[in-house]
């Protein structure tokens, strides 16, 4: 029977040989939980035993508002990487991406349950708004001194009696997720003193106060294919993907799912929490009752048009980024981005994703560059040796069977 009594009262030590005892780890693994020990990743997170890598390759050239951006991108899947250039390539044949970011707070919600008298709490609200937003600002003072803090507050009434007492706050350089909660909390306790029943006080994910909307237009003649698809037919076969969006949930979902390889790598990279950005990304594709694609892609003319809406709240300090090594070096191998300059170019991410994933589906079908690039993990994963991967890689392709019998035979003449 394995022991785990007290874990995570534990040394890292004492846990590590715990984990080889119960688990009975060979030396081999050991010696992989030894080698990826990190001291900063013991301070992030409970019953902590090692950090899992996740490989980080880079965006080039992203064309975002006049700059050409580069974007560490931190994935697993094969393929994406190389479609988020592909997109980029093909939008730096015309302007590139413009953005506009029109608002950018957080809300808090204060819950208030069994509310005797919902129109007396908006009178109450309403005659202590000034009060209410210095209570917030005090719990958390260096933000509006900053220029940020509690900016509004409403009443939203669920029920006859059932109320949210909301808090807007511009978190300025940070996500904000600790300063609203701080604040939230601080209303919430005036509210209790006041008399009310409070459920509970936390932010909500779901950032309609901070949207970005981003555009492109890129050349129909850019997206011409080397097999010899015009540009022209490629586009138009690109928006009536786009239409379809808008009538299947099944194919939005998966067309967001592909956005999202590119903006969760670069969510993640950035040191930014991607269940946040999921979590909000999915409630605004599904706003209005029907799941749909968070873009949309039309012809006009000689260009295809591209845009998108996006509920995107980042940050630049706070959380990880500021502790986290490897955060620092891709904020630096980002030129250090203002957070709206981040939250734009993610967009354009999602964009070039997008542009890049729904083209390749539209002609080649995705598993011709797709599989190409997961040859080399094919290979690995059949046992080639690093060295082997090369040849392995070059006889699948050549073979354009991309399965493991194939792999294993092509590996076992190879030898
Ligand atoms: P290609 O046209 O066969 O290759 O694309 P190419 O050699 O002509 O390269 C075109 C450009 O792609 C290059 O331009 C690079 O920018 C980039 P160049 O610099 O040569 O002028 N590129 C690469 N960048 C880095 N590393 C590489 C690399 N290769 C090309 N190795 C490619 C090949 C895979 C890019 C293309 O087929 C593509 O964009 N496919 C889409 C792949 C994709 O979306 N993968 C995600 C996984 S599938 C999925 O989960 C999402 C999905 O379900 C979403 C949906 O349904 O909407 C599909």
């Amino acid at each position: 029977m394995a022991n785990w009594q007290g874990f995570y009262k534990l040394s890292w030590q004492e846990r590590l040989q715990r984990t080889i005892e119960n688990k009975n780890l060979t030396a081999d693994q050991a010696a992989l939980i030894t080698q990826h020990y990190d001291m900063v990743g013991e301070q992030q997170v409970e019953n902590y035993l090692y950090n899992f890598g996740v490989p980080t390759g880079l965006l080039l050239e992203l064309p975002v508002d006049g700059r050409l951006v580069t974007v560490p991108m931190s994935t697993e899947e094969p393929s994406v990487i190389a479609a988020a250039n592909n997109g980029a390539r093909m939008m730096r044949a015309g302007a590139g991406v413009q953005t506009v970011i029109e608002s950018r707070l957080v809300r808090g919600q204060i819950i208030l349950d069994n509310v005797a008298d919902v129109v007396a709490l908006q009178t109450y609200v309403e005659t202590h708004l000034t009060q209410l937003l210095q209570v917030a600002n005090d719990a958390h003072p260096s933000m509006a001194k900053r220029g940020g803090g509690a900016k509004a507050l409403t009443v939203e009434v669920l029920d006859a009696q059932t109320a949210i007492v909301n808090v807007l706050v511009d978190p300025k350089a940070a996500m904000g997720a600790n300063v609203v909660n701080t604040m939230s909390e601080a209303i919430a306790s005036v509210l209790r003193q006041a008399g009310y029943e409070v459920l509970m006080a936390i932010l909500s994910n779901f950032a309609t106060e901070s949207l970005v909307k981003a555009k492109v237009a890129v050349p129909v003649t850019a997206l011409a294919t080397k097999q010899g698809m015009s540009g022209a037919d490629v586009a138009a076969k690109i928006a009536a993907a786009s239409r379809i969006e808008t009538l299947s949930p099944y194919r939005a979902v998966t067309s967001n799912k592909g956005m999202l390889n590119g903006i969760e790598a670069a969510v993640l990279a950035s040191g930014n929490d991607t269940r946040a950005v999921n979590a909000a990304l999915h409630a605004y594709a599904a706003q209005g009752g029907q799941y749909h694609g968070l873009t949309r892609w039309t012809v006009q003319g000689e260009e295809l048009l591209g845009e998108t809406t996006l509920p995107l709240i980042l940050g630049v300090v706070g959380g990880s980024i500021g502790i986290v090594p490897a955060v620092k070096l891709n904020h630096a191998l980002m030129d250090n981005p203002t957070v709206n300059e981040l939250t734009s170019t993610i967009a354009a991410v999602g964009l070039a994703q997008n542009l890049a994933a729904i083209r390749a589906l539209v002609s080649t079908g995705i598993q011709a560059g797709h599989m190409a690039l997961q040859a080399k993990s094919l290979a690995l994963q059949v046992g080639a040796a690093p060295a082997e991967v090369p040849a392995l890689t070059a006889a699948l392709q050549q073979a354009g069977k991309f399965n493991e019998t194939t792999a294993r035979e092509l590996l076992a003449k190879l030898r």
